[in-house]
């Protein structure tokens, strides 16, 4: 990928609506998927095939993922957390899933109930199976600016998740901030220090803005040599297992700020504003994202 373009991967279906109160219908998530990757953007999280006693909101991801008509140069992808999770992914010719492992131990407990170094055992048959049906893997690492049980979460302790995440077979390596604790400076350090064991072009930026410093952590990792970025439309998510999480950046902010600095994300902004607005209708809420905001009260005024 050149200076010039990024690639967006847009979690809204899962990371946004694994997190809203109410669960919402395989019709509309199936429909906001739609409605996003016709708006341009070419790699979507569909759903998670995780236990629907911890996510209720994930549960009917299989029919999502059957509905989903299939697109040239569009990939849906799923959350697995286990063989259980893979196997129900290839069930639905899903060709791409995400293992996701933390870099605190107690968010990992909590969030998927072991350790960090039991998670990374279990992950290893996914991968070996994801390569033998020729289904490609991505890693998440959680917590790595910050964890919302244990507070400070080292440096290095991201790094190892990463390297071995990478080592086992993940083809990228998204780095959650998941309480969105982070600064332009953290961030920096964490790509650089990431970077020296994971090649830059396997590393993407996973930011949530609970303290609104997601776009300026974009902006960093960018300039850090980052370029793929982790967004939700309308700014929905969160993780269910991390208390006074709120939602990733908006992708609505991340096309608005690319935009600005003529970096190629291939999204049509006004497309997007309009899957942003059926989401927000959908869910009676106000949007998250303030670029959506301002457009649509400009184009109200004029
Ligand atoms: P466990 O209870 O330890 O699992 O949960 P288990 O293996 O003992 O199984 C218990 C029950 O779960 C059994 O059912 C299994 O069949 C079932 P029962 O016999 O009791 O009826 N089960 C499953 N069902 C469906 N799909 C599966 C599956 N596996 C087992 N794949 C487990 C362990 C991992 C399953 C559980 O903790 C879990 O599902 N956790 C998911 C948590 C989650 O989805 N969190 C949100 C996503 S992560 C996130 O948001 C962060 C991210 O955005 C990055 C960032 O921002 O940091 C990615
Ligand atoms: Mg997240």
């Amino acid at each position: 990928m050149t200076m010039d373009a990024v690639k967006l991967v847009e979690v809204g279906a899962r990371d946004g609506l694994q997190n809203e109160a109410q669960a919402l219908p395989v019709e509309i998530r199936v429909e906001l998927i739609e409605r996003l990757a016709a708006a341009g953007l070419r790699t979507l999280e569909a759903g998670a095939f995780v236990s629907p006693r911890w996510v209720p909101q994930m549960a009917g991801s299989d029919e999502v993922l059957r509905r989903l008509g299939r697109r040239p140069g569009v990939t849906y992808t799923a959350l697995v957390p286990n063989l259980k999770g893979l196997d129900a992914a290839l069930e639905v010719d899903c060709r791409e899933v995400a293992v996701f492992a933390a870099a605190s131990e107690a968010f990992s407990q909590k969030n998927i109930n072991c350790s960090i170094d039991e998670s990374l055992q279990r992950f290893q048959p996914v991968l070996a199976k994801a390569a033998e049906q020729g289904v490609a893997v991505r890693g998440y690492v959680s917590c790595v600016l910050g964890c919302p049980f244990s507070g400070d979460v080292p440096v290095v302790d991201v790094v190892r998740v990463a390297r071995e995440l990478y080592a086992m077979g993940c083809y990228e390596i998204s780095l959650g901030d998941t309480i969105g604790r982070g600064t332009p400076g953290s961030t920096r350090r964490l790509v650089e220090a990431c970077a020296s064991e994971v090649p830059i072009t396997a590393l993407a930026g996973h930011f949530h803005d609970t303290y609104g410093m997601a776009v300026a952590n974009v902006q960093a990792a960018l300039e850090a040599g980052v370029r793929v970025f982790d967004s939700s439309i309308s700014g929905l998510g969160g993780c269910p297992y991390s208390p006074g999480a709120t939602g990733n950046v908006a992708t609505e902010e991340l096309v608005y700020l690319f935009q600005g600095q003529g970096v190629a994300t291939g999204v049509d902004l006004p497309a997007l504003l309009e899957a942003g607005a059926f989401i927000d209708k959908a869910l009676g809420k106000a949007s998250a994202s303030r670029v959506a905001t301002a457009l649509r009260s400009r184009a109200s005024n004029q």
